[in-house]
């Protein structure tokens, strides 16, 4: 087999074979294919696209291509849950404790933010002495005692996918609905979870734009988990409008605890119970009304506090913070940003929250970039709301009053006002089963 006739194959619309698909994932992973070639063969495949079948046999190899987290050892069926990533999105904080406090045991491994979005390590590890590091022996041993570990990717996790995510960055193939797919459900299926609940975001602060492009993704997405043996749903919510009100880790841990006490921000609640519940589902444990009761009544009787609490412990964190927000760190400064005009919110882009947040310190620039736990945003008011000449609209956190300055000119760019009130979506816009 030569991967000049793959790339060839492609360019001229040709649906590739299992055999040409593992050919180039395990030739560009032992280094017997050239960057040149796979580059080729990206773009092949942006331009002519891959159906299902293609796109599932690309999945396995991918995640064929390196460990396969092995959860067997942990009795009952393991639920994952993936976002493709959106801003103030910490709803992994809540409902990995939760899902656990109703039975279901959740062994999740998470990723660092990068650029605009967060990363729930990232959050986990603003938790005095939180490690996220623990030993696979040590990560199981915690899932299995009190059903529920939080920790980084290990370094061998889908290798290919690593591989070819740096290469699509650099040859502007990422954008491929095939690719993305691909990507994220390589990275799943090696995870180990027998069953994945997903949340597509679409809208300004999210890869996807549009409800149809991320409906689109979640269905195929959905079919490859399918296809490879794992319960798969979706939901595809709104992420034209930040989650919850808090945005930087500490920030946002803070405003996840508020929800595990049966306080906290209503779209966060609506969004953290949904997932769960649908996590429960797929685990077999009633139908939706009773799933969304059995969670409600977890947070309402404090046991997702508790488990969340004993998570905190097992994996080293200081659990008076969880009573105690003082014991997080303080931010050095604090900016009251205030509106300079009366009107409703027409439009807060929500990049650019995310990129304010990341100036702020929040986020990394690079893989390099190291960041503050303590700074972030706390939004006072967000689209659709009406506010007056001098209202508060957000809080700004900070090391440094300059990142607080440039922090509040990206804000400052990206609101517009109208006279009269602005239309809402709703927060989930489809469920895909
Ligand atoms: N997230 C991933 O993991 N991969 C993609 O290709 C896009 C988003």
């Amino acid at each position: 087999m030569r991967m000049y006739d793959i790339i060839e194959k492609k360019r001229d619309g040709g649906e590739l074979t299992k055999e040409e698909i593992n050919f180039f994932i395990n030739g560009y992973c032992n280094e017997n294919i050239p960057d040149y070639q796979v580059s080729a063969l990206l773009m092949a495949i942006f331009l002519k696209g891959m159906n299902e079948k293609e796109t599932s046999l690309l999945t396995e190899a991918m995640a064929n291509s390196g460990d396969i987290v092995d959860l067997s050892e942990i009795e009952g069926f393991k639920v994952d849950k993936h976002s493709t990533g959106g801003v103030g999105d910490k709803t992994t904080l809540i409902l990995a404790p939760l899902c656990a406090a109703c039975g279901v045991p959740v062994a999740k491994m998470s990723g660092r933010g990068l650029g605009h979005t967060g990363g729930t390590i990232d959050k986990l590890e603003s938790i005095p002495g939180f490690k996220t590091d623990i030993s696979k022996e040590e990560f199981i041993k915690n899932v299995k005692e009190i059903g529920v570990a939080v920790v980084g990717q290990t370094g061998n996790l889908a290798p290919a996918d690593k591989k070819l995510y740096a290469l699509r960055d650099v040859t502007a193939t990422v954008n491929n609905i095939s690719l993305i797919a691909s990507s994220i459900m390589s990275k799943k299926i090696a995870s180990g979870a027998d069953g994945i609940v997903l949340d597509v975001k679409t809208g300004s602060g999210a890869f996807m734009k549009t409800v149809e492009e991320s409906v689109n993704l979640a269905e195929l997405m959905v079919k490859i988990g399918k296809n490879m043996g794992r319960k798969t749903v979706a939901v595809v919510t709104d992420m034209d409008v930040p989650l919850g009100n808090a945005i930087g880790n500490s920030l946002e841990v803070i405003e996840a605890l508020e929800v595990l006490k049966g306080r906290g921000p209503d779209d966060l609640k609506e969004l953290s119970f949904e997932l769960a519940s649908k996590m429960l589902e797929i685990s077999g444990l009633g139908d939706k009304n009773k799933c969304i009761k059995m969670v409600r009544k977890a947070v309402d009787e404090g046991l997702a506090l508790s488990k969340f609490k004993e998570m905190v412990e097992r994996q080293g964190g200081n659990v008076k913070a969880v009573e105690d927000y003082d014991l997080f760190k303080k931010a050095p400064f604090k900016y009251h940003f205030k509106s300079r005009d009366t009107g409703y919110i027409k439009e807060m882009n929500t990049n650019a929250l995310g990129t304010a947040s990341m100036v702020l310190g929040a986020g990394r620039e690079t893989k390099e970039s190291s960041i503050d736990h303590s700074a972030g945003i706390v939004l006072n008011k967000k689209k659709g709301m009406k506010v007056q000449k001098g209202e508060l609209i957000a809080t700004l956190y900070s090391s440094s009053m300059e990142r607080i300055k440039e922090a509040e000119r990206i804000i400052e760019n990206s609101i517009i006002f109208s006279p009269s009130p602005v239309k809402k979506r709703p927060l989930i816009l489809a469920e895909i089963n």
